[in-house]
């Protein structure tokens, strides 16, 4: 059994969009036939409340859904793992992260969201002084409307200063996206967010196939 590809999606904020995309990564790695482990590392669960239907369970293809971190203290029997871990600055996010290869910061492009990526690339950062296997992939912004002036000069400003971060695509906002929790267990509406996570999720495919 080859050592599964761990992979945390991290934010020094709450409300990034970091559980929604996690759990959109990990059913569009189950779509494309990988198996996939999801870890509800963080201890407000969120994750937990759209993903597992009235039964307590996860139905997507591929998909097994962990509702502790203390999976991970053990080898995992997948192709990828997907971690929802706690906010950065959580007294037990620097444990979970130490249990990763890949890290991807969400932000948003709006000012505040900005202002907290230095402070989370540090946490990365200082991470990686005892665990330097843990990688930090980069910047994924979520949630990004193009219409509001605001957020296409704030991209415009991360593409600047944050140019060798800045991942492909920006996650679009997709209003029906908001109203998973009324379905808990159903897979992503479809939409543009949807599908730019997909699109997100392919990149992944070469390390995925071992190459
Ligand atoms: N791409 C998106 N389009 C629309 N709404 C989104 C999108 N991503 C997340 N949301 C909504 O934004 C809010 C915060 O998202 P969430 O994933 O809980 O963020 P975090 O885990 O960073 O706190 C939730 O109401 C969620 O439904
Ligand atoms: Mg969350």
């Amino acid at each position: 059994m080859a050592e599964p590809l761990i992979l945390a999606l991290a934010s020094h904020k709450g409300g990034t969009g970091r559980t929604t995309t996690a759990l959109t990564l990990a059913w569009a790695f189950g779509q494309s036939g990988h198996s996939v482990a999801f870890v509800d590392a963080d201890e407000q669960h969120a994750a937990s409340l759209l993903a597992l239907n009235a039964q307590g369970e996860c139905p997507w293809p591929g998909v097994r859904f962990h509702t502790t971190a203390d999976v991970l203290k053990k080898p995992m029997d997948a192709d990828v793992v997907v971690v929802d871990p706690p906010a950065l600055t959580a007294p037990t996010a620097a444990w979970v992260l130490q249990q990763v290869h890949g890290v991807i910061l969400t932000c948003l492009a709006d000012p505040m969201s900005i202002r907290t990526v230095p402070a989370a690339a540090a946490v990365i950062e200082r991470t990686r002084a005892n665990h330097p296997r843990l990688e930090l992939l980069g910047l994924l912004v979520c949630m990004y409307r193009a219409d509001d002036p605001v957020q296409a000069a704030m991209l415009t400003r991360m593409h600047q200063a944050h140019r060798d971060l800045l991942l492909d695509p920006v996650i679009p906002f997709q209003a029906n996206l908001r109203d998973w929790p009324m379905r808990p267990g159903s897979p992503p509406a479809e939409g543009l967010g949807r599908e730019a996570i997909v699109t997100f999720a392919h990149h992944f495919e070469p390390i995925l196939a071992g190459a």
